[in-house]
């Protein structure tokens, strides 16, 4: 996992069929097929529509074909990602011609964003919904049935889905993730995402603790906590971060912040590795890292996006600290957890980014010495700030060599850092048979470092000490010993 480009972001998946993996199918009852692009808050999301839809009356199925419902979690975060999605609803179309009573719907961050346009646009669609309005589904279905409109955008200042036990779906049984946060306030002048997601709202610290007991007992093995800014995960009796203001002097007092929430998840579950993702450097504190130090079963692993390295960029980007910030908060991370992985965002190109400000980035990029990127050329979203109030100056060219120059800069450190692992003995949570052998199992690190190995006797959801005796940038080889006393 050395460099990841473009759209392979742990924010930014490619896109990927979510298969239903415990769908047992039966003729008589209606089928659904979901597909999911982007983050992977999006993938979570499928699994929430998955149980609306299967208290509807639906299975999900991997086979397009046996589908009479097709819906597409979409997203909008460059353009790019919509271009696969429209691609992918042309094919649908194809596929509709022969299959006329097929319903096709749009879920997710392009459906916020075209809203009625989707229906206009693409005659293709049926059905429009934004990520705060799936439980209007089967409604919304019914006025497909009818043959009306059947959109709803509605973002909502409340909707956590904290009520609905998500279906897993395209799941190894091992790894979940678990929504913490919905929406975003942040405003970074470049992004979609406040706008396609809404306000952020942080969900109910009990139902949090009820899915993850609920995924313990199924026998999960990994937790990721997930949202577009967990570290400002704030619970005082309601999650809008606010109307904190408003709450009692009690409700101030006894409020949960993201450190207390991980260090309630850890205690519960200490043979489960915990994650979280995505971590915003304003709002990370010293009390989460110290909650790190404090609990084994914490992955010390952090992805902290930075965008830029030039204060000049991190400020038109409206990113809310300096790069002296950063480099603190850095600094901070590896005093604390010396041995912890960190990730990082990067855009190349933004608006006014001079040869200085790219310098900067390659500069900061040689301070922390990163484990791994996800690195991007700065593509302008309509109705962003960037997009109404800078022009985007930079040619393509250059945006595409300097995105060139901080990926060859990320490989130089991922190989690095790879290599600091050659000889020593690292856990590894057994997640699935590697890619390129069936004769070797693949997992990660505690840094979230992929690590393939010959099988031996061992099996998926075990945690292994693996001797690492090789290595790429992006994987550790080795030889497992044995099964691990720690997770
Ligand atoms: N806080 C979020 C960020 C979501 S967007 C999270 O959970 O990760 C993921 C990344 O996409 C951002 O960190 C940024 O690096 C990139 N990105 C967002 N908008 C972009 C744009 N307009 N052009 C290029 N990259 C963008
Ligand atoms: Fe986007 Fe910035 Fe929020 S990148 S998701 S507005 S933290």
């Amino acid at each position: 996992m050395g460099v990841k480009e473009l759209e392979k972001n742990p924010s930014q998946h490619n896109g990927t069929l979510i298969k239903g993996s415990n769908s047992v199918k039966s003729s008589h009852k209606k089928q659904a097929y979901i597909e999911s692009y982007g983050c992977q808050m999006n993938f979570a999301d499928s699994e929430v529509v998955a149980s609306i839809l299967a208290a509807d009356g639906y299975e999900i199925t991997e086979q397009l074909h046996d589908a009479s419902l097709v819906l597409v979690n979409t997203c909008s975060i460059r353009e790019k990602a919509e271009q696969t999605v429209r691609k992918r609803l042309e094919y649908f179309k194809s596929i509709k011609k022969e299959q006329s009573q097929m319903t096709v719907g749009v879920l997710g961050c392009m459906a916020e964003r075209l809203k009625h346009q989707f229906l206009e646009e693409e005659k293709i669609v049926d059905l429009v919904v934004g990520p705060d309005a799936y439980k209007d589904l089967p409604h919304l279905l019914q006025e497909v049935a009818q043959e009306r409109e059947a959109v709803n955008v509605l973002l909502s200042k409340e909707e956590t889905y904290g009520d609905i036990a998500p279906i897993r779906l395209n799941s190894n049984g091992v790894s979940a993730f678990v929504s913490i946060t919905r929406g975003c306030d942040n405003m970074c002048t470049f992004c979609v995402v406040p706008f396609t997601r809404g306000r952020e709202r942080s969900r109910d610290p009990k139902s949090i603790l009820e899915e993850v007991r609920d995924l313990a007992e199924k026998g999960y093995k990994e937790i990721t906590l997930l949202g577009q800014n967990v570290d400002s995960y704030l619970w005082y009796g309601g999650g809008l971060k606010k109307d904190f203001s408003k709450a009692s002097p009690l409700q101030q007092k006894t409020a949960i912040h993201f450190d207390k929430l991980l260090a309630l998840v850890a205690e519960a579950h200490p043979k489960i590795r915990i994650r979280f993702s995505t971590s915003n450097p304003q709002d990370m504190s010293l009390e989460v890292l110290q909650v790190m130090k404090r609990f084994d079963n914490i992955c010390n692993y952090i992805h902290l996006p930075v965008q830029s390295g030039s204060n000049a960029i991190l400020k038109k980007m409206n990113r809310q600290h300096t790069r002296e910030e950063y480099m603190v908060l850095i600094d901070n991370i590896k005093k604390l957890l010396p041995d912890c992985g960190i990730s990082h965002d990067m855009i190349a190109g933004f608006p006014t980014e001079t040869e200085k400000d790219h310098q900067d980035t390659l500069a900061l990029m040689d301070y922390v010495e990163y484990d791994f990127g996800f690195m991007f050329a700065y593509s302008e979203r309509p109705g962003t700030l960037a997009a109404r109030k800078i022009e985007d100056d930079i040619p393509e060219a250059v945006k595409k060599r300097r995105l060139k120059e901080i990926i060859e800069k990320q490989q130089e450190h991922s190989l690095k850092r790879t290599k600091a692992f050659l000889g020593k003995t690292v856990c590894v949570l057994i997640e699935k048979e590697s890619k390129r052998s069936s004769s070797y199992w693949s997992g990660r690190t505690i840094q979230n470092t992929v690590t393939v190995f010959p099988k031996k006797e061992y099996k998926v959801g075990e945690f292994v000490d693996v001797k690492i005796t090789d290595c790429t940038s992006a994987t550790l080889l080795g030889e497992a010993v044995g099964i691990s006393k720690s997770v």
